[in-house]
This record gives C-alpha cells, structure tokens and sequence, in this order.
C-alpha cells in the first residue's frame, strides 16, 4: 500500500458521491485518493470539491497506484462490469447497493473477486447505526427474548426530479425509472438496507416472502407502493411496506423487533430509539420505555471498519454474499408480487 491510508478510488460522482467523499474526510484508516465519472461536470465537481485528481476514465483511476480501494456509486445495471474491472485490475472492491439487479450478476461479481484475489464488500453502513448495535445488544443478550415480529418501513414522497437526477441532482439520469437498469423501485433502492440490517441485528433469514405492490402515482416503471410478508428461519414473522409516493410521509418507526419479552423500535434516518422489556436486563428497567438518541457517523465507521478488515487481510465486514443474501429477499417480494402467491427462499 502506498500510504499508511487506504486509497478509494470513487466511480460515479452523483447523488451519493459526495456522502463518501464527505465520510472519507473524516476516517482513520482511509482517504479519497481519486474520482471518475462517464460524465465530466460531476467528475471535475467532486475533484476540485475534495482535492483530488478526477477523470473521465476509469481505467485511468485503476491505473493509480495510490488507489487500494475502489467504490463503485454508479446504477444497478453497471455494478457487475465496473467491478470485473476493478478486480482484474487487483483493487478491492466496495459496491454500493444493491449489489447487482439479479442473481446472476451478483454471482458474476462474486466469482471475479475471488478469481482475482480481491475482497468484495457491500455498502450497507446502516449496520452502524447506534440503534441497530443496541437492537444487536439486546437479542444478543436475551433480554428482548425470542424475535417473534419485524416491521420494516420506507415511506417517503420522492419529487419527480428524483427520477431525473436523484435528491441533489448532480448528474441528470433516468435510470431509476426503468427496472431493467435499477432492479426496481422501493424495494430494491431504499428497503434493501432494511433487510440486510435485519440480517445483521438478528441472524435470522427470509425463507418465504408474499407481496402485493404497484406503481399508483409516480410516472415510472418501477413500483412506488410494496406490502410484503415474511416468514424468517426462526419462525418470525414479518411485515415489509414501502413507498416513494408517500403523501406527507408517515409517523411510524422504521424498524420494530418485537420479542417475547420487549421490543425496540428506531428511525433510520434522525437517530431515536426506543426500547421497552418486560423484565429489567441490559441495564434497562422493566416496563418503562428506555429512549435514546444517537448521533451516527455511519459511513465513517463502515469505511473504518471495512479498511482495517482489508489492510489485515481478512474479510470484509459486509461481504459480497451479504448483498448477495439482501437481494435474493429483495428479489422473493418482485417474484412473489409477480405470481400473486408465496414464494419460498433461496430462490
Ligand atoms: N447506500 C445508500 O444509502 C445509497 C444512497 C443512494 C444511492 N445509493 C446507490 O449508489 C448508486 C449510485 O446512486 P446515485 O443516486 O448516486 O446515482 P447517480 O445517477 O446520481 O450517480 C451515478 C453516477 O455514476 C456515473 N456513471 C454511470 N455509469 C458509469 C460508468 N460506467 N463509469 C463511471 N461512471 C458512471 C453517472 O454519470 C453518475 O454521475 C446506486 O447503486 C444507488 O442505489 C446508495
């Protein structure tokens, strides 16, 4: 390694660029060292913004020396070819999510990783929130008890400029309206982060999904409205609803984890969480509400973390079969809202 840092190497310089770049300002173990984007403006933007040389081509950045690592922020139906790219290049890879649009290509992804030597790892920095690592805490330790029910929510109202150029508008696109280049709507894009840090609060699996959904008001190809139910390997039970036409958002918590003997609810986004047991554990009492509020540094821990997994050579701490896992439940609700019946996983 040429630095006593990591060098990321940022591919695609849009919406989420610049939360990488910001997060990267900010970690011990790792700094942007280079950025390319098919489009100059966003490219030339991101560059100048933090300092660092940019390009048009990608092969120019994997060409750096001090790039050690290479994020890859572009669309869905891009993420197989640019990390085929990467790890014959002999960079370590971090693919934003979701991973790939299908199975096949999260495989192909997978495959060439481990062909070139080279870890594969999935942006999923949710897992860092504080809540989640104090859900973690509290089935770990058995003071919720067995996990019975799991709400995950995504209600929003997603403006049409969303669909030209994400929230900020860096780079116009309409990729997100067509399935075929996102995988879908808000299953794929915002409730696949439920679901993987359902994965990693709990160890439970989907093992099977039904699902209605459609796309009410949004002028898309994509869903904007999903209900799933899920069932998970310990006979949990589970509710997953999504919008992105969400008029005048909801109240909800994001996610519930509901036990036999407590339950914690939590935001994703403004940081509160709320736990309540039936019996004092965890240094919490008994029938009260215990309310805390987090400050997250999310990216900066995922980054940190995922550095440090690679600089000692081992595995990353959200792998590549980790997406893998998020899409394949992502993938049981489009197939189950498909046949309009249940479907069991693995697919
Ligand atoms: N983890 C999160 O919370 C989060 C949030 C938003 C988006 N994302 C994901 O990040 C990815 C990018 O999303 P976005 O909203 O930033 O999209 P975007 O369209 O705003 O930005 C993508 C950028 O990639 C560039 N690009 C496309 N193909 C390229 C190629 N072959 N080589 C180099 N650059 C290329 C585009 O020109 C564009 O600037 C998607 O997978 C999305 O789901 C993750």
């Amino acid at each position: 390694m040429a630095d006593e840092k990591l060098g990321v190497g940022l591919i695609g310089c849009g919406d989420i660029a610049p939360t990488h770049a910001k997060a990267l300002q900010q970690t011990e173990n790792v700094k942007l060292a280079a950025c390319a984007d098919i489009v100059e403006a966003s490219a030339k933007s991101l560059g100048e913004e933090y300092g660092v040389p940019w390009t048009t081509k990608v092969e120019e950045l994997l060409a750096r020396p001090e790039v050690d690592l290479v994020t890859i922020a572009t669309p869905a139906f891009t993420h197989r070819p640019l990390t085929e790219q990467a790890a014959a290049a002999g960079k370590a890879v971090l693919c934003e999510k979701p991973i790939a649009a299908n199975l096949e290509d999260a495989d192909g992804m997978i495959a060439a990783c481990q062909k070139a030597g080279v870890p594969l790892a999935t942006c999923f920095p949710l897992r860092y929130l504080g809540a989640a690592k104090w859900a973690k805490e509290l089935i770990a330790s058995g003071a919720l008890g067995e996990v019975i029910e799991i709400r995950l929510r995504n209600m929003s109202e997603k403006q049409e400029s969303y669909w030209i150029g994400g929230f900020s508008g860096r780079t116009k696109d309409d990729w997100r309206k067509y399935k075929d280049k996102s995988g879908g709507g808000v299953v794929i894009t915002n409730l696949i982060h439920h679901l993987d840090l359902t994965r990693a609060v709990t160890g439970l699996e989907a093992v099977r999904a039904y699902c209605e959904m459609g796309t009410f008001a949004t002028p898309v190809e994509v869903e904007d409205l999903a209900v799933a139910s899920l069932r998970y390997d310990n006979k949990a039970i589970g509710l997953v609803e999504g919008s992105s036409c969400y008029v005048g958002r909801a109240a909800e918590p994001d996610v519930v984890f509901l036990g036999k003997k407590g339950q914690i609810r939590f935001g994703l986004w403004d940081g509160n969480a709320e736990a309540y047991l039936t019996e004092a554990a965890a240094g919490l009492p008994a029938k009260e509400w215990t309310r805390r509020k987090f400050q997250d540094a999310t990216h900066v821990e995922f980054y940190d973390a995922l550095a440090a997994a690679i600089k000692a050579g081992g595995t990353p701490p959200v792998t590549g079969e980790d997406g893998r896992k998020a899409l394949e439940a992502v993938l049981a609700i489009y197939q189950a809202a498909e046949k309009g019946g249940p479907v069991a996983l693995p697919l």
